[in-house]
């Protein structure tokens, strides 16, 4: 299901004394299967697009598509919409409500018209997906972990079966064993198919998951290519307030000293090759 953004621009309370651009002529296209990050620093808009996507916010002026369908056109559904658009809110556990795990993960799936018995299979499925064990599916989502809890509000909307997952922020405020576990379980969800489009303020994670980047800065798209393309480009990725992964920073900080590598790095593990090739030394096998 490709999603095209066409020339969107949000204004937030157009004509008061409050008025915000959010976005300013933004347009896009995500094909099926994709593994988009969508970055920027704060206040870029990121938020503000990805609710366009399933038609929570409407724009200001532009198009959103999907299947190269306006959604904003007479006759289209934004319920049905919104199963096949998912959208997991940054802090999602705060809209962990119900009385058990199992209750608030079907509260989506329940909305489908399935019957009980596919709304429990889904909702098993869902908890197996996002590695919440069994067990915890009939205790109170107050007992649990902050990570717990959020993977309990990424299989609220996992359960719904979208094709397209759209996530803000899942792993921030997490510990690091939280955040590999969420975002681990993301990617397990992209290989099985899915579209998934990725907030995050960590370039680290973008760089490793992402087949590709929308940058934002100040409502406008200002990038967007894979994040070796973006992140090689680091002078421009300083300026708009963004930090390269480390490694980038190590593979120049190299060149600048008189190593011949290459700056275009984005991971741990081809720095490893490159800074081995530039010493004459067989790569290590790793585990
Ligand atoms: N509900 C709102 N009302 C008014 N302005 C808003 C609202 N939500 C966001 N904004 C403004 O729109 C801009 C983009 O915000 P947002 O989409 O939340 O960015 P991000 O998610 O990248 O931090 C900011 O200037 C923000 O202050
Ligand atoms: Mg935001």
């Amino acid at each position: 299901m490709p999603i095209e953004v066409r020339s969107l621009t949000h204004i937030y309370h157009r004509g008061s004394t409050s008025e915000a651009v959010a976005l300013k002529d933004v347009s896009f296209r995500i094909d099926n299967g994709e593994f988009v990050g969508l970055i920027g620093p704060t206040g870029s808009g990121k938020s503000t697009l990805i609710q366009h996507l399933n038609g929570l916010l409407k724009p200001t002026s532009g198009e959103v598509l999907v299947d190269g369908q306006n959604i904003w056109d007479k006759g289209m559904s934004l319920r049905k919409l919104r199963q096949r658009v998912g959208l997991v809110f940054q802090y999602a556990e705060q809209q962990v409500f119900e009385e058990t795990v199992r209750q608030d993960i079907a509260f989506g799936p329940r909305n489908l018209g399935l019957s009980e018995r596919e709304v429990m299979e889904r909702v098993e499925e869902a908890a197996r997906m996002v590695g919440l064990p069994a067990d915890l599916l009939d205790r109170s989502p107050f007992e649990l972990s902050g990570g717990q809890l959020r993977r309990v509000a990424i299989a609220g909307v996992a359960a719904m079966k979208p094709e397209v997952l759209i996530l803000d922020e899942p792993a921030a405020g997490l510990d690091p064993r939280g955040r590999d576990g969420i975002l681990s379980r993301i990617q397990e969800m992209h290989r099985g198919g899915m579209t998934v489009i990725l907030v995050s303020h960590n370039m680290e994670d973008v760089a490793r998951l992402c087949g590709r980047l929308l940058v934002l800065n100040k409502g406008e798209l200002v990038a967007d290519g894979t994040p070796r393309e973006v992140f090689s480009r680091n002078e421009f990725v300083k300026k708009i307030g963004l930090r390269a992964p480390d490694v980038v920073n190590l593979m120049e900080k190299l060149r600048e000293r008189g190593w011949n590598v290459r700056t275009d790095i984005v991971n741990v593990d081809e720095a490893l090759k490159e800074i081995l090739r530039e010493l004459g030394k067989e790569a290590p096998v790793l585990s």
